[in-house]
C-alpha cells in the first residue's frame, strides 16, 4: 500500500498560507482543502437561517449538516464571512462537527494538503510535513487590502483592525487555538514575494520528508 502524504499548513489570515498550500498541492500531486472555507460556510449559512453566531448548539447542529456544495457558495471570501467564521470557530460543537470531514478528506489517496489554524495541532497531528506560515500584521493587512479593494472601496485601517481582532480571537480560544504545532517549520513571509515563499516552503517540506 502506498503511504498517504499529508501536509499541514497553518497560520494567520493573509499570511500567504492559502496560496502556498495550493501550490504545494500541485507540486506534490495532492488534493487541497482550504479548511477556513468550512467555517466561513457555517457562518454564512447560519446568518442566512437567522441563527445567532453566538449560539453554540444551533451553529454546531448547522455545521453537522454542511454539504460539499455549500463550499461553492458566493460570498464566502468576504471580510464579514471571515469575521463570522472566527466567531463560530470558537465553539467546540462546531469544531467537532467539522473534524471528521477534514480527516476523511486527508485520508483519501494519494493524500492532501490542508491549510487552516489547527491542522498540525489537532486535525492531522501526524501529518508528514508541517508549516506555520506567518507575516507581520501590517504586511498581511496591506496584502488583504489590495485584494479586497479591487472590488470595492475599503479603508486600510479597517482591514488591519479586522485582521488583528481575528488573530486575537483565533489565538485566545480554548478549543484548538491557532498556534505553531510541534515539529512545524516556521515560514515568515513578511519580506518575501509569493514565489520566494513557495520556493522556501518546498525546501522546508522536502527537508521534513527526507528527515
Ligand atoms: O483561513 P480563513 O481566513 O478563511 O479562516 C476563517 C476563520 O475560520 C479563521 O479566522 C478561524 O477563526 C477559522 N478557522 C479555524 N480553523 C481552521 C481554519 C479556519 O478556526 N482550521
Amino acid at each position: 500500500m502506498t503511504q498517504l502524504l499529508t501536509i499541514a499548513i497553518d497560520g494567520p489570515a493573509a499570511s500567504g498560507k492559502g496560496t502556498i498550500a495550493r501550490r504545494i498541492a500541485a507540486r506534490y500531486g495532492l488534493r487541497h482543502l482550504d479548511t477556513g472555507l468550512l467555517y466561513r460556510a457555517v457562518a454564512v449559512l447560519c446568518a442566512g437561517d437567522g441563527i445567532p453566531l453566538a449560539d453554540e448548539r444551533a451553529t454546531g447542529e448547522r455545521a453537522m449538516r454542511l454539504d460539499p456544495a455549500d463550499l461553492e457558495r458566493d460570498g464566502l471570501r468576504s471580510a464579514a464571512a471571515g469575521r463570522g467564521a472566527s466567531v463560530v470557530a470558537a465553539h467546540p460543537a462546531v469544531r467537532a462537527a467539522l473534524l471528521d470531514w477534514q480527516r476523511d478528506f486527508a485520508q483519501e489517496a494519494p493524500g492532501a494538503v490542508l491549510d487552516g489554524r489547527d491542522i498540525g495541532t489537532v486535525v492531522l497531528p501526524k501529518a508528514r510535513a508541517k508549516l506555520f506560515v506567518t507575516a507581520d500584521p501590517d504586511v498581511r493587512a496591506a496584502r488583504r487590502w489590495r485584494e479586497l479593494s479591487k472590488d470595492r472601496e475599503i479603508a486600510y485601517r479597517d482591514v488591519l483592525r479586522d485582521i488583528e481582532e481575528r488573530d486575537a480571537r483565533d489565538a485566545a480560544r480554548t478549543d484548538a487555538p491557532m498556534r505553531r504545532a510541534e515539529g512545524a517549520d516556521l515560514l515568515d513571509t513578511t519580506t518575501m514575494t509569493i514565489e520566494g515563499a513557495v520556493t522556501e516552503a518546498i525546501h522546508l517540506i522536502d527537508g521534513q520528508l527526507a528527515g
